[in-house]
């Protein structure tokens, strides 16, 4: 009986030790987890792809009073949270003739749960031969319902492994690839293609988990035809032998919106010691003359924010139908040649895909509606950048358009798109973009570094930098973070209502910063007194006006104009022939609304020889207002359209119906 006892007490003993032991393991795992940045994986949650669907069947307006979930990426199918994939081989041949990009793709993956037996990618217009795993075929099944999402292709694991490939073909309308002819680009002689993969569009040339929260290293053997080459975000060989074969890699782990590539006749120039430019050979020089403080942007970025993380710092130079001006493939930022001035006026797009490098690639967004942790920092950086490089002229003069961009956005969009942590749900990404995570994003930021100080709040940058360096991170997260960190320090200068206000009410917050520069003083002097009658334009002074003065003299013109008052410029200031691009389109947008015919033809070829979405768009938005405008802008879009990107053919052909 005694021995029994002893037995049951030994028996409780030791449950209860189990229990203590128990509940001791829990508390240290919370207790380390919790003054760490998480990392994404960990907290989100996902939907499944039939939630999604029906989800993304829904309209926007039968969503709104669902909660959103933070961390839940509502525009993928896959499954990271189950299985996910870490490192993508790809080995494709790119064929002009067919305007198809096939080979294969192998994933390798890492299961999440021991149990977990599918891996569920995205894919978009893809066709998918073969799925196998050490030469056996994996079942397989690409769903038909056919989104702007694409569709999932769910995959059958075998229980043991970790890695399969896909063999796999694009579609000629791939919405992420560009087939140009070689009219369509500088040399005329050789043909061209880019990908650009931001927001949903890597899908449509790899299938993978496509998600800003799943990050991939990558390797790549691209087979080109011999007189071309190709370059990928990605270790690049200027050197490499144009035999039309070209090996990459990326040993850094990256979203997949940022793995791209380009083929095309291309030359490098190098314009520092980490940086240097790939263009066609014509515009080579150009380019590398007009980028040429890439190096020093580079240097003072590293100085103020921390070292730079990707190795080289290159720029591509595209074909002006470049939907975009630029975007921050790593080591290799794509670039609008529509920027090549002449007189560096317009680098500020170098200075802000180079931010990028911190800012979206190093610290990036882990959804769609976290875009203003990317872009809001990037233009904070952007502003801070020019500075550094330029003086404070110039920060003044391009922040106080940035204002203005912020305010036309303001006043244009739905009041919920004016939120910075914006509701995507059911939504393209592509049709919700604006200004505001760009602009309101930097003012917010702008606002903090006033409270806390410039020192101090480059401080936190590059401490905030450094904690999510390689990771992605949520509005939420990041709130939190600020919370434990700046909110923390300076408690008497910041708080987390009006920090709450910014993020998630719409419009500015009363009492935002507001820019301010005392070089356009006597632009709006001049201007006005113009108007009044007071001054002819002969008598304006603008030999010294720099291209930001122009912008502001012409952005801030009065809706209406007589022909008298358009013709008076004109034939002053020769606005119709100007060779800046941004000039042109602000006066082209003038002559729209004012029906300005002599600037008639010069808008004709603008149209058709730029595909850079923001400065098309807001002209064929102006000209489908009357029935003559609409005229011309069928003209020219149809004309045009060949040459478009995917994108910029999506955006406008609204507007030409
Ligand atoms: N990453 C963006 C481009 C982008 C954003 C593509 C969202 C697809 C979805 C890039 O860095 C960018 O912001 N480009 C701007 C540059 C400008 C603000 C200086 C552009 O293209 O106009
Ligand atoms: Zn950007």
């Amino acid at each position: 009986m005694i021995h029994l006892l002893k037995i049951l007490t030994w028996f409780i003993d030791m449950r209860i030790n189990f229990l203590f032991l128990s509940l001791i393991i829990i508390f240290s795992i919370t207790a380390c987890d919790s003054p760490q940045p998480k990392s994404v994986e960990k907290v989100a949650l996902d939907v499944n792809s039939t939630e999604l669907e029906s989800l993304n069947s829904k309209s926007a307006d039968t969503l709104e009073n669902n909660e959103i979930k933070a961390g839940v990426d509502y525009h993928s199918f896959s499954n990271p949270n189950e299985v996910v994939v870490n490192h993508i081989s790809l080995d494709l041949n790119v064929d002009f003739d067919t305007k198809v990009i096939s080979g294969t793709a192998k994933l390798k993956y890492k299961k999440q749960t021991p149990d977990a037996n599918t891996l569920i990618l995205d894919s978009k217009d893809l066709t998918i031969n073969r799925v196998s795993a050490n030469g056996d075929d994996l079942p397989f099944e690409l769903d038909t319902g056919e989104s702007f999402l694409g569709s999932a292709l769910t995959i059958s694991l075998p229980d043991n492994g970790k890695e399969l490939t896909i063999e796999y073909a694009t579609s000629p309308s791939a919405s992420g690839v560009q087939w140009l002819t070689p009219a369509q680009t500088a040399g005329g002689k050789h043909p061209f293609l880019f990908t650009q993969a931001q927001a949903t569009h890597a899908r449509s040339f790899i299938p993978l988990q496509d998600s800003p929260k799943v990050r991939v290293t990558y390797d790549a053997t691209i087979r080109t035809p011999k007189e071309l080459i190709a370059v990928m975000s990605a270790s690049n060989d200027p050197q490499a032998e144009r035999d039309g074969v070209y090996e990459f890699n990326m040993p850094q782990a990256i979203p997949s919106y940022l793995i791209a590539l380009a083929v095309g006749d291309l030359q490098f120039k190098a314009m520092g010691e980490r940086t240097g430019v790939y263009a066609e050979s014509g515009i080579l020089d150009a380019a590398a003359a007009e980028f040429e403080d890439t190096e020093s942007m580079l240097i003072e970025t590293e100085k103020r924010y921390g070292p730079y993380s990707w190795d080289r710092y290159d720029l591509l130079i595209l074909p002006p139908s470049f939907p975009f001006g630029g975007m921050e493939n790593p080591r290799l930022s794509f670039i609008t040649p529509t920027v090549i001035a002449g007189d560096k006026s317009l680098v500020s797009l170098i200075a802000h895909e180079l931010a990028h490098s911190w800012s979206g690639n190093t610290v990036t967004n882990a959804t769609w509606r976290d875009l203003w942790l990317n872009e809001g920092f990037t233009t904070y950086l952007t502003y801070r950048i020019m500075e550094l490089v330029y003086g404070e002229d110039r920060y003044n003069m391009e922040a106080v358009l940035g204002y203005q961009d912020l305010a036309a956005a303001v006043d244009s969009l739905d009041a919920k798109d004016t939120m910075l942590a914006i509701d995507l749900r059911g939504r393209d990404p592509d049709d919700v973009f604006s200004n505001i995570p760009y602009e309101k994003g930097a003012l917010f930021l702008r606002e903090l570094e006033q409270k806390v100080g410039r020192d101090n709040f480059d401080v936190f940058l590059t401490q905030y930098f450094e904690d999510y360096a390689f990771q992605s991170i949520t509005t939420d997260e990041f709130l939190e973070y600020l919370s434990n960190t700046l909110i923390a320090q300076y408690p008497d200068k910041l708080d987390i209502e009006r920090i709450n206000e910014w993020v998630f009410s719409t419009g500015v917050p009363e009492g935002a910063p507001k820019p301010d520069s005392n070089a356009f003083t006597v632009v709006d002097t001049a201007r006005n007194g113009w108007l009044a009658g007071d001054v002819l334009a002969t008598d304006i002074d603008t030999e010294k006006w720099t291209v930001h003065q122009w912008l502001y003299f012409l952005n801030n013109m009065p809706e209406q104009l007589s022909l008298e008052k358009m013709s008076a410029l004109d034939s002053v200031f020769a606005l119709t022939e100007s060779k800046n691009n941004e000039i042109a389109h602000s006066w082209l947008l003038m002559s729209v609304k004012n029906w300005y015919q002599p600037a008639h033809t010069r808008l004709f070829s603008y149209l058709t020889s730029i595909g850079r979405n923001k400065l098309v768009r807001p002209l064929y938005k102006e000209l489908a207002k009357t029935e003559d405008g609409k005229g011309l802008a069928k003209r020219a879009f149809a004309k045009a359209k060949d040459g478009y990107h995917p994108l910029t053919v999506k955006a406008n052909e609204k507007y030409v119906q």
